[in-house]
């Protein structure tokens, strides 16, 4: 399989899942579940939650990483005061780079919006091997982003 058709087959099943379960939390667990499962290069891969100014760490896969972290700091919250996809081929060269885990070597971190364009989380994936992702994957991570909007919907239940 290419990595465009696991990413297609990782956008199938996470679709399927969205249309059976309302819990934000519940779901956001599956996506990064399935994420992990499929994608051999993420060593890491979860959601930092925006709350109240800065991000605190939601459902991931893999070590333990930093629990908070603050917005324009590092490459997540670069990603989170600019709105935009950062991709990092070597962490080492990221100004203020926060190394939660001293193994990862590249990155990537999309911003997640809710179906009013809020940003609510930021996703955060990172690899063992520096260049792991590409704009294949920065294609795809923004599809499962775009795709979840909705689910901000059920942050109160
Ligand atoms: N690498 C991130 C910190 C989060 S951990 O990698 C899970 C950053 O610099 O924002």
């Amino acid at each position: 399989m290419t990595k465009q058709e696991t990413y297609i087959a990782v956008l199938r099943e996470i679709q399927i899942r969205v249309e059976k379960e309302g819990n934000l939390y519940a779901y956001l667990d599956n996506v990064t579940a399935v994420l992990k499962k499929r994608l051999s290069h993420f060593n890491w891969v979860g959601f930092y939650m925006v709350k109240k100014e800065r991000l605190i760490l939601g459902p991931f896969q893999g070590t333990p990483a930093c629990i908070f972290l603050e917005p324009g700091k590092g490459v997540c919250g670069t990603c989170a005061a600019d709105q935009h996809t950062i991709l990092v081929n070597d962490v080492s060269t990221f100004p203020g780079h926060i190394a939660c885990d001293p193994c990862t070597k590249s990155e990537i971190v999309v911003p997640c919006f809710n179906r009013d364009h809020q940003l609510k989380a930021v996703l955060d994936v990172d690899s063992d091997q520096p260049d792991a992702f590409d704009t294949t994957d920065q294609k795809y991570l923004e599809q499962i982003a775009h795709h979840i909007r909705s689910l901000w919907d059920y942050e109160k239940q």
